[in-house]
């Protein structure tokens, strides 16, 4: 098979790796791909949101398998495109992309099929949600509707930090994602698990789950960032979490999405708060985690090539691949300022070779003529370790991470949390 990824981040240099390495996979292609990408692959310098540009390219390649990253490039349409193009595609059509791509329908799409999730009230002007707030009891989390990179959550402590907050959304006109509408939602208490379901359009099965860092510092302190850290397999959860997700959540989801005609084909990341009365949706997003996968790849056996192909021809096999019952940990390296800002680094080696069952995926980077990586800062690096349980797979993590930091010239320009997976049973973000 010839396989295409798109997008350029380290999710992306994970699912490239794990599909370069899949039996059936021929050559391997990334548009536009990273540093990572490049060294087994072609990378393709084509937009991610350009499906007519990615549709006519792959027919010209003869590419048999795309696999979409970004929720930006499901949300443009391309998946509807490479699909209109007969090309084989891994990610769902714009229109079941709402479920990520607007909070509001994902919200309303929850209600109508009763999944579990926080009761939540539609504003779409700051008088509407003034008065929402009047009547506010407890705390408050303030979610504007649309795309928005990670910035348009806001958990407050109750009506008078959320007042302000919408004061700033709609009194600048800076709603995040750039809409009007905007969803008050009850605070849930728990712990917070992603779990990841295929879909081939028919049948959507569970097929792993992981916990990840949003804060950016140890302890679950500072802002909130795109991710620092992950683990897969989730520690400290019931022993029947998978029936119960199965049970409440996938396939009331499934029998919403059909009974709606949507035909859903790709992966869906259902982002769960355990309460006390069980798994509770916060959000869905349409695509792989970022940094989830990089901790999720590493565990596949078998034929990842052929199970993602199979989803996306309508007949899901789950016999091509399966995941190990080993502990991956991973540990985001980002530049100094991130999240405040994103310090391109040049220079920095390609080669991150490290020791057994150790892996690093790049962020966004390019490969320099001279040999050398030139990141665009941010999420630099993820680096993980796979082992036979967490406490060996969290060693092999940072093990890697100070060998690497030996390598690279000047370490401290990378920062990164030291408690990834450290005590999953309290320490979950
Ligand atoms: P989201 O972008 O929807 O994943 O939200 C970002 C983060 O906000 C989540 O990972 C949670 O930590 C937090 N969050 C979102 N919704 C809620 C909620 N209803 N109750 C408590 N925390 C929430
Ligand atoms: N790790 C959260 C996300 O990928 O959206």
């Amino acid at each position: 098979m010839r396989i295409l990824v798109v997008g350029g981040g380290a999710r992306e240099d994970a699912l490239s790796w794990r599909l370069a390495a899949s039996p059936s996979c021929d050559a391997i292609f990334a548009a536009p791909g990273n540093a990572g990408t490049a060294t087994r692959g072609i990378n393709w310098s084509i937009p991610i949101t350009d499906g007519i540009a990615l549709a006519r390219r792959c027919t010209e390649e003869r590419i048999d398998l795309v696999v979409v990253g970004p929720e930006v490039a499901i949300a443009a349409g391309v998946c509807d495109r490479l699909r209109e193009a007969g090309i084989s595609t891994f990610g769902p059509n714009r229109s079941s992309g709402r479920l990520e791509s607007s909070k509001v329908y994902a919200k309303r799409f929850m209600e109508r099929h009763g999944i579990p999730t926080a009761r939540a009230v539609v504003v779409h002007s700051l008088d509407g949600a003034m008065k929402a707030l009047d009547e506010w009891q407890g705390g408050c989390v303030i979610k504007a509707d649309g795309l928005a990179a990670g910035k348009g959550v806001v958990v407050t402590s109750g009506p008078d930090e959320a007042r302000s907050v919408l004061q700033q959304w709609y009194g600048t006109n800076k709603i995040p994602g750039g809409g009007t509408d905007v969803l008050l939602e009850e605070k849930l208490e728990g712990r917070e698990v992603s779990v990841f379901a295929l879909s081939d359009g028919r049948a959507m099965i569970p097929i792993a789950a992981a916990c990840d860092y949003k804060r950016a510092g140890d302890g679950d302190t500072g802002p909130n960032t795109g991710g620092m850290g992950a683990y897969s397999p989730p520690a400290g959860f019931p022993a029947e979490m998978n029936d119960i997700v199965r049970e409440r959540i996938i396939a009331p989801v499934l029998r919403g999405l059909l009974a709606e005609g949507e035909q859903y084909v790709g992966v869906l990341y259902c982002g769960l708060m355990w309460t006390s009365d069980g798994p509770q949706v916060i959000e869905f997003n349409v695509r792989f985690g970022d940094p989830e996968t990089q901790v999720l790849m590493p565990r596949v056996t078998g034929d990842f090539a052929e199970l993602l192909k199979s989803a996306a021809d309508g007949a899901i096999d789950l016999s091509a691949a399966g995941f190990a019952a080993r502990a991956c940990v991973g540990v985001v390296l980002a530049s100094a300022e991130y999240p405040r800002s994103s310090t391109p680094l040049e220079g920095l080696p390609a080669n991150l070779e490290l020791g057994l069952d150790a892996q690093a995926f790049w962020g966004g980077s390019k490969l320099a003529e001279n040999g050398t990586v030139n990141s665009g800062g941010g999420r630099v690096l993820t680096v993980t370790g796979l082992g036979d349980d967490l406490h060996l797979a969290r060693t092999r993590a940072y093990d890697a991470v100070r060998d690497l930091a030996a390598r690279i010239d000047k370490p401290t320009r990378l920062s990164f949390r030291t408690d990834i997976a450290a005590a999953p049973n309290v320490t979950i973000s």
